[in-house]
């Protein structure tokens, strides 16, 4: 054998087991090999790819992002029109639909509707020539689109090259690209860490990453896709008589269709589809507007044709709005327990989401003058989901005369104490420290809390009358507090008088870690506090520790270390921390561990779905830190899964391979 057939036979290989992978990872969501396997063949490829540059051929995995083209988009004509859709409000509105299409179609037999979910993206045609994927089009005004054919090419869930060997000439597929919504977030705060330039929805950030000139950056924005219908196809491609058996074709070919699909007899099942995607709306992994309710048999369709710009065998069944509209009464400035002054948005009350908002959060000062608001604007209010409702932008033509710029407060609105800005930091904080009331009562809630000293029975409400009545202080003269006076508060008796007596005595006898967390230092949350503890083992060798040594622990960056030093160098703090040690908290010694005696030596984990308390980075960190593996997909060799919420596949994936499903609270917990 030749040494170029063998390297070409060795190519195909390679290109055809990395299809399978990504075929099998991003369309089916049922990865069989770890990543770091998938990862060695795409570098043998490349490699070999680099050696012999002549035979790069473009369906290669390797090519799926390729150089910045030298002028824009292109203009695309759609041989076949791409429609939109018509919409029902309301269920009453989908039944006058049915009711015409049974009047047109002189049936009076239950008509059988495909339902799909209403993925809130755009809309792109593919174009299939020998089974290549040859062009991308945006969908433009219908009939006329821009080629995106690279930034499509980077999408891992769209086929290069179709998985048949009859394939037709041409086939046209159309269906949405869309950004799944943990992907949305982490790109906005990764925007507001940065150059501050958010997304104000995940349609808008899928539409910004498909329109990026150099698809490089598309690359990195992970959009996803399903097939929702096809559109020209040659003749020698014989398409099923119904639309479920065009998606199970076009799904044989290697295509994403969703999973969410259901075929439904007559209007009861459709509305029960309805409801029951309404309900499942906030746990899936991507944004949907509605319910698409399409006529399943071709003849019908056919004979149903058209209206305008939409077919009258379809219908979108649209959810309440997640957007309104509403007047910014004014804007409070919040104060936090680092000091941080948080603008909140105080709104004429609007129903949105399911819920009726009267705040919103601006996050802060930036972000005000990013949005360009000032008071009395009519702005845009988004509630998705369980987020908290996020002002998006404010109507120009509606911003009446009186309309007040909004100023940043130069002192505080709870001690009067001046505000400082830190160069470089987009919040505003006041400088009060423990005199602020705001400050002081959410340290001492923060340090009673559950994960921090969990102090039973001091809830935040009994901090807050505490703190009126001026009984605390410090964090230390919680543990002076005597049984009479926590009695004689209102609404406690002797017994819950007691009750706190014992769990403040209780509290005292913890761990590094938690008293290290329950102080409250900037940026020093649950896992940074473990860090910190099993690094220098003893509280004296932290407070002690300069940077370089604080920058030695895992997860401990410039700006960690440096509020670590600004906090024990503050000799306030280093009373009161003396304070606390005196009133009585300890904790065990902590026992050096070897790397052999690292807790999850071993083993793998995969990680999945949004977390409160611990970002990506440091979720993985910490189990990196414990001896595991961390890996980006779930297969038979996964020991465990750490599910946050709004899980998708990987979470069901992991539920039908019996992979251990262990919360984020078990990760903090672990040590
Ligand atoms: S079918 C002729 N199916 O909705 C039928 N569209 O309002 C046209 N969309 O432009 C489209 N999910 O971007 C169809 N399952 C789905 C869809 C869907 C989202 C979008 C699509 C279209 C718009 C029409």
């Amino acid at each position: 054998m030749s040494e170029k057939f063998a390297i070409d036979a060795r190519l195909k290989q390679l290109r055809a087991e990395i299809d399978e992978h990504n075929y099998r990872y991003y369309v089916l969501d049922e990865p069989q090999i770890p990543d770091a396997e998938y990862d060695r063949l795409m570098r043998e490829l490349q490699q070999i790819e680099q050696e012999h540059p002549e035979l790069i051929s473009p369906d290669s995995p390797s090519q799926r992002v390729g150089a910045k083209p030298d002028s824009g988009f292109a203009e695309v004509i759609h041989q076949l029109p791409m429609l939109s859709l018509d919409n029902a409000m309301n269920g009453d509105e989908f039944m006058d639909f049915d009711r015409r299409l049974k009047e047109r179609l002189d049936v009076s037999d239950t008509i059988e509707y495909v339902c799909e979910p209403k993925l809130d993206g755009l809309a792109v045609s593919l174009i299939y020539e020998n089974g290549q994927l040859t062009r991308a089009a945006t969908r433009g005004d219908g009939n006329k689109g821009e080629d995106i054919t690279l930034n499509i090419r980077t999408i891992k869930s769209i086929p290069l090259k179709l998985r048949s060997d009859q394939t037709p000439q041409t086939l046209e597929v159309r269906g949405e690209v869309f950004m799944p919504l943990s992907v949305f977030e982490n790109l906005n705060i990764q925007a507001r860490e940065e150059d501050g330039k958010t997304f104000a929805n995940p349609r808008n950030a899928a539409a910004g990453s498909l329109r990026q000139l150099d698809p490089q950056v598309t690359a990195k924005r992970q959009l996803a896709f399903y097939a929702y219908s096809t559109g020209l196809v040659s003749e020698d491609f014989k398409l099923g008589g119904t639309h479920l058996a065009r998606l199970e074709q076009l799904k044989k070919l290697g295509l994403p269709v969703t999973s969410e699909l259901q075929l439904a007899t007559g209007t009861e099942q459709v509305l029960n589809y309805f409801e029951q995607i309404q309900t499942k709306r906030n746990q899936l992994a991507f944004e949907i507007d509605g319910v698409v309710c399409k006529v399943n048999n071709i003849d019908q369709q056919e004979q149903l044709g058209f209206v305008s710009r939409a077919p009258r065998w379809a219908i979108a069944i649209k959810f309440p709005a997640q957007e309104e509209m509403t007047k910014l009464l004014g804007v409070d400035f919040q104060v936090g327990r680092t000091g941080a002054l948080t603008p909140v948005a105080r709104l004429e009350p609007v129903f949105v989401g399911g819920v009726t908002v009267s705040n919103a959060t601006l996050h802060n000062m930036d972000e005000i003058e990013r949005l360009g608001l000032m008071v009395g604007d009519t702005v845009i209010i988004r509630r998705a989901g369980d987020v908290i409702p996020q002002v998006v932008s404010f109507v120009k033509s509606k911003r009446p005369e009186s309309a007040k710029v909004i100023q940043q407060p130069s002192h505080c609105p709870v001690c009067n104490s001046e505000v400082e800005k830190t160069e470089g930091e987009a919040v505003i904080r006041c400088t009060g420290g423990f005199i602020c009331d705001a400050q002081r009562t959410q340290a001492i809630k923060h340090f009673a809390s559950r994960k921090a000293m969990d102090i039973d029975g001091l809830g935040d409400k009994l901090v807050d009358i505490l703190s009126e009545l001026d009984l605390i202080h410090h964090i230390s003269d919680l543990y002076k507090l005597e049984k009479e006076q926590i009695a004689s508060l209102e609404r406690m008796g002797e017994k819950s008088a007691q009750n706190l007596i014992d769990a403040l005595e209780k509290s005292k006898n913890t761990t590094l870690s938690k008293f290290l967390y329950s102080l409250g230092i900037r940026e020093v949350g649950e896992v940074t506090a473990k860090n910190l503890a099993q690094h220098f083992l003893t509280l004296d060798a932290i407070a002690q520790a300069d940077i370089e040594a604080l920058e030695a622990v895992d997860d401990v960056g410039p700006i960690v270390a440096k509020h670590l030093r600004q906090f024990f160098d503050n000799p306030a703090n280093q009373v009161e921390v003396k304070a606390l040690i005196d009133a009585g908290i300890h904790w065990p010694t902590i026992e050096k561990k070897s790397d052999d005696e690292l807790p999850l030596k071993g083993k793998t984990f995969v990680i999945t779905g949004t977390l409160n308390n611990l970002t990506r980075s440091q979720a993985k960190a910490k189990l990196e830190a414990l001896g595991a593996k961390v890996a980006g997909s779930i297969s038979k060799n996964t020991d465990a899964l750490i599910a946050g919420e709004k899980a998708g596949s990987k979470l069901k994936k992991a539920q039908e391979l019996g992979v251990k499903i262990l919360s984020e609270d078990y990760l903090i917990n672990l040590s």
